[in-house]
């Protein structure tokens, strides 16, 4: 998955390059450049001595001495000063030069702490969409995994008002379905009967309405099948729906070269957010992948929460996914 959300000590990430949120002088400080200069050791501030200094919105390479990756980009944030001194233009800086950097060094994987939200006092969520934004942009064109690592209550990142949001969206939704086990194990029964007669009646009706052979084309649709049909009716190309779904590459070529190919849950909601498929069709894709969103848990939730609220940006789902503690959209 390209784009990837973790809760993590950026010192201990074996990845090919950790980024540095530095000052200006590159000779070490406090936060996450104190926790990378003390993690490295004597050796990386021998280095930077030699770089002199770095300009707010560039960045530098140097090696890592005793970190568990082979290099530490430094680069150094803007000072959040209300938000209209060219703050959020500096931080897009920060993030594509260093992954500038990191492609020129051949990195395939690259963390990066969340830059100028400590210290430097940029809010989080605002912080958090920039290297966003700027990393899936990088990577629309270039395949690299990047990592972003949150240190601490990431509720923070999304901002307070979604948050709240969502989490009113699954305790109405939620609730209803767990307010009493007995009325609930007799609610599910109920409902899997209903959905059952529904099911055949469809069934039934479909039938009727059309020829055999059409039938079986439409009950024989693969998952696949269905994803490569919705990737032609809504004129993208292939590259563009994977990268759009955060899949990589080599998965989509294994989809599209088995037409029975069944996918995770995850990677399958993954396609219909990125093909921006209504509930219905989101609901028959996933069936065809042998799934189906349930109000019995709260990932299925957040996303029919985004999708009945027209928001498919994959990246603000996985944020709010992570936010949650749930698993995170893409392979
Ligand atoms: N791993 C990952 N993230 C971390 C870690 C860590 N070990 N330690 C801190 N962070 C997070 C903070 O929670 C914050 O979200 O990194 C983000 C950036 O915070 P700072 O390290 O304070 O960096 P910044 O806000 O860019 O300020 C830079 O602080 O440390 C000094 O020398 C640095 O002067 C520079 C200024």
């Amino acid at each position: 998955m390209p784009v990837q959300i973790v809760r993590n000590d950026i010192t201990k990430m074996k990845v090919d390059a950790i980024v540095n949120a530095a000052n200006n002088s590159l000779l070490g400080g406090g936060g996450v450049d104190g926790a990378i200069h003390r993690a490295a050791g004597p050796g990386l501030l021998k280095e930077c001595e030699k770089l002199g200094g770095c300009e707010t919105g560039d960045a530098k390479i140097t090696g890592a001495y005793n970190l568990p990756c082979k290099y530490v980009i430094h680069t150094v944030g803007p000072v959040w000063r209300g938000g209209d001194h060219g703050e959020r233009e500096k931080l897009i800086s920060c993030y594509r030069r260093s992954l500038e950097l990191a492609k020129k060094a051949e990195c395939e994987t690259v963390a990066f702490p969340l830059i100028s939200s400590g210290v430097y006092g940029y809010p989080k969520d605002k912080a958090f969409k920039v290297a966003l934004d700027t990393i899936s942009e990088f990577l629309l064109e270039n395949d690299m995994t990047v990592y972003i690592v949150i240190f601490d209550k990431y509720a923070l990142y999304i901002g307070e008002k979604l948050f709240s949001d969502i989490g009113k969206y699954i305790d109405d939704r939620y609730v209803e379905e767990h307010s009493d086990s007995r009325l609930y194990s007799m609610k599910r029964r109920e409902t899997a009967l209903l959905d059952m007669s529904l099911c055949a009646a469809e069934n039934e009706s479909l039938l009727k309405e059309c020829t055999l052979d059409d039938a079986l084309k439409t009950l024989d649709e693969s998952f696949s099948e269905m994803l490569l049909r919705k990737i032609d009716e809504k004129g993208m190309t292939d590259a563009e729906c994977y990268k759009k779904a955060n899949i990589d590459r080599k998965l989509f070529s294994k989809i599209r070269s088995d037409r029975l190919y069944k996918p995770k849950k995850t990677t399958a909601i993954a396609f219909a957010i990125a093909l921006e498929l209504p509930l219905d069709e989101t609901k028959e894709m996933l069936m065809k992948a042998g799934f189906a969103l349930s109000h019995s848990n709260k990932f299925d939730i957040i996303i029919e929460y985004f999708i009945t609220h027209g928001n498919y940006n994959i990246y603000e789902i996985n944020e709010a996914l992570f936010a949650f503690d749930q698993c995170l959209l893409g392979a």
